[in-house]
């Protein structure tokens, strides 16, 4: 995997929070806190970035991540590009790397990338001259760093003391980056149980992530203090392969009955986009326990403490 850290184990680009420890992972959290919106009061915001260009580099479809990297950017001061590259010259044929190049001459610092492949945030990377950072918004199955940092971020709020806490992931693990960047570093942190739960063909390989694999949604739930529910990716399936939606909530879906078999506490948590009356059922989406938009708004915070560590102290 391409460095994310330079020499002196500084974060450089974030590419995963795969090889990143705890200590980073909780400064960036640390920081993250700081740049947390109030209750009622106005966003936090900054000159940090003042000088700086970022731009949102989306080969593939977002609304709230898009919308969150561009918030986050702005509220630090910088200048921000849109571009999405679904509809522009990757059409045209114009190569990867070429737009990057056209961007670099342009004097963007910031690249945010996200990309249906995996491995195209790392290939960026190492074309990146040294002030310039690589931000992995979201690649294939594989990644989501910035996903998996809100993620934790939301649980410690609540619930501080990890170590004591059972975790249910619980969805299309296989094909979910969202899964599998929160599944790192909840581990890396030291989190109590981690249990994967999905049908067996949803399942991920077993060496591929930590955590116990479950094909039963109560046994997962049972006595689990924090309950991150997925939806089925299937722009990444086959058509044969997508489960019927009335099915699979009949016997995987979120349900007021079968929360009752997680600890009265629980957090119900969903990255989005949901998918409502299959994953989860409205009552628990919008029920007591759910925290999904304080995951929203956390992450603007997450975006926010990412771009001022990787961009404030680096200039062309
Ligand atoms: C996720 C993604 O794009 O990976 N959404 C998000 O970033 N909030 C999950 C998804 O698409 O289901």
């Amino acid at each position: 995997m391409t460095e994310q850290l330079d020499a002196g184990g500084r974060l450089r680009h974030l590419l995963s929070l795969d090889g990143l420890d705890a200590a980073c992972l909780t400064r960036l959290l640390d920081r993250a806190e700081g740049y947390c919106a109030r209750p009622g009061r106005p966003a936090p915001r900054t000159r940090q970035l003042a000088d700086r260009t970022i731009v949102n580099l989306f080969f593939e479809n977002s609304t709230r991540t898009r919308a969150s990297f561009e918030l986050a950017a702005r509220r630090l001061g910088a200048e921000v590009l849109n571009l999405n590259l679904d509809t522009s010259s990757a059409q045209k044929g114009e190569s990867l790397l070429d737009t990057f190049y056209t961007l670099q001459a342009m004097n963007v610092d910031g690249f945010v990338v996200r990309h249906a492949e995996a491995g195209i945030p790392a290939r960026l990377a190492e074309q990146a001259l040294p002030h310039e950072a690589i931000i992995n918004a979201g690649e294939g199955s594989d990644n989501h760093p910035t996903q998996g940092l809100l993620d934790v971020l939301t649980i410690r709020q609540h619930k501080p003391r990890l170590e004591e806490l059972t975790v249910a992931i619980v969805g299309d693990i296989r094909h979910s980056r969202v899964a599998s960047s929160a599944a790192r570093a909840l581990h890396t942190l030291g989190v109590g149980e981690l249990r994967l739960a999905a049908p067996v063909t949803l399942l991920p390989d077993p060496a591929h992530l930590p955590g116990r694999h479950l094909t039963d949604i109560e046994a997962a739930l049972d006595g689990a203090d924090v309950i991150m529910m997925l939806r089925i990716q299937k722009e990444r399936m086959r058509a044969s392969d997508i489960p019927d939606d009335a099915a699979y909530h009949a016997q995987w879906g979120l349900t007021e009955e079968r929360l009752r078999h997680a600890a009265p506490d629980a957090l119900v948590m969903h990255p989005g986009p949901m998918n409502r009356g299959v994953e989860i059922a409205d009552a628990v989406a919008d029920g007591p326990q759910s925290v999904i938009r304080e995951q929203v708004n956390n992450g603007v915070a997450v975006r926010m403490a990412v771009l001022a560590e990787l961009l404030e102290h680096r200039k062309p």
